[in-house]
């Protein structure tokens, strides 16, 4: 989308054609294409709304029922904080008393609108003019334009002097190709500007790929890793006075607002010892926290490799943290072995999970010709150093 395209899209006629397109999205395109125009809309403005009424279905997973109303590209979509993150993140930053945040590379506004929604005053700049034009007009149709300013222009020459805090989430996708960028030194704003921002600013919060390498962190920080819904989505590095602690988990539900929280120093090791009656395998957000350990010690559990991050203990408790099975049978990993005992015990479906196993495990689901009719978990594994697979049954 083009700003002109977008300028058309919110006159009255454009938002009729957006209406109508809501109406249409979705389904069959051709047949969309085919109900806007003889609806009498023009080719270029329909063109235009359909692809918005498709952006915003698909938004509707981040935003909920809020993505009606506001305005995407498929770039800035695909780079926008989920709702329920962004929500989290403001609220803890209102909460340390911040009530100033510039939002340096603001996209559509996500993070923005959150932090705005909690009362924050947020001055928002954006490098690229559509992006910014979109920002503003859905920081507009929350009804939150008092409190949100968007700048079209470069985020390294904002004055931060007169700002109690600062956000960034730096680009991490190509402009252009939209491909991911994995060397945060290729980062927009770049990495040194990022780091370089919490030593300007006490209060300084940065989002990050959740593959980020500890040894980036910058010293002090508090690095936070965040999942929804078991999803691992994003981390977060909180400077100077927001850091808390060293490492952080933070478990979020789509559709609960409850949080769950791990902490730790991130540096602890696991104690290990053999395979046990249960297996946990913990959410993404506490591996990659380096957590493994602490929930190690809640859970009376160990370790059966010390670079594998599924926890075996004799009981199972409840936890938000991992999800427990219950170990049947333990087998150093032979097809032919694995495939006699599940056609004994008559085992037609099988999920599998694996760490540290470079097995396919669609490949090994058709390898293993199941044909009975009960279900199974496979954990793909190695237990002191050998290729092992445990038949697990859901925890009581
Ligand atoms: C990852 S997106 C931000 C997404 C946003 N947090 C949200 O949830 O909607 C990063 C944005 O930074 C912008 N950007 C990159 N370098 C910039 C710079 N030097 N100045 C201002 N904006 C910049 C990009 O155009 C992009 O829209």
């Amino acid at each position: 989308m083009e700003l002109e395209q977008f300028g058309a899209l919110r006159t009255a006629e454009g938002l009729a054609a957006l209406d109508a397109a809501a109406r249409v999205a979705g389904g069959d395109p051709l047949a969309a294409a085919a109900a806007l125009r003889s609806a009498g809309v023009p080719g270029g403005l329909a063109a235009a709304a359909l692809t918005q009424a498709e952006l915003r279905r698909r938004a509707t997973r981040k935003f909920g029922p809020a993505a009606a109303g506001m305005f995407f590209t498929r770039a800035g979509l695909e780079q926008a904080t989920r709702q329920v993150v962004a929500d989290r993140r403001a609220r803890r930053l209102r909460a340390a008393g911040v009530s100033t945040l510039a939002d340096l590379g603001c996209g559509l506004g996500a993070d923005a609108l959150a932090a705005a929604r909690t009362g924050i005053r947020v001055y928002a700049v954006e490098a690229d003019p559509l992006t910014a034009a979109l920002a503003e007009a859905n920081a507009q149709a929350a009804g939150l334009a008092d409190l949100v300013t968007v700048e079209c222009g470069d985020a390294t020459a904002f004055d931060v002097a007169g700002v109690e805090a600062v956000f960034c989430d730096p680009a991490r996708r190509r402009a252009g190709t939209g491909r991911r960028i994995f060397d945060p030194n290729s980062y927009s704003p770049s990495w040194d500007f990022v780091t370089g921002l919490a030593e300007r600013v006490p209060r300084t919060v940065v989002k990050v790929a959740p593959g980020i390498d500890h040894a980036l962190i910058p010293p002090g920080a508090e690095a936070e890793w965040v999942s929804v819904d078991g999803d691992l989505v994003e981390a977060a590095l909180w400077c100077g006075e927001l850091a808390e602690l060293p490492r952080r988990a933070t478990l979020l539900k789509e559709r609960h607002p409850a949080a769950h929280q791990l902490t730790g120093t991130g540096a602890r090791e696991a104690v290990v010892g053999p395979v046990r009656r249960f297996v946990y395998d913990p959410d993404p957000a506490v591996v990659r926290a380096h957590l493994v350990a602490e929930l190690a010690a809640d859970l009376d559990a160990t370790l059966a490799d010390p670079t594998i991050a599924y926890l075996y203990a004799d009981a199972a408790q409840p936890t938000p943290y991992a999800r427990c099975l219950e170990v049947t049978d333990v087998l150093p990993f032979s097809l032919k072995r694995l495939r006699a005992l599940l056609r004994e015990r008559r085992v037609g479906r099988v999920e599998i999970l694996k760490r540290g196993s470079a097995l396919e495990p669609e490949r090994l689901r058709r390898d293993l010709r199941l044909t009975g009719d009960q279900p199974a978990s496979l954990v793909l594994t190695r237990v002191a150093a050998a290729p092992t697979v445990l038949v697990c049954r859901p925890a009581a």
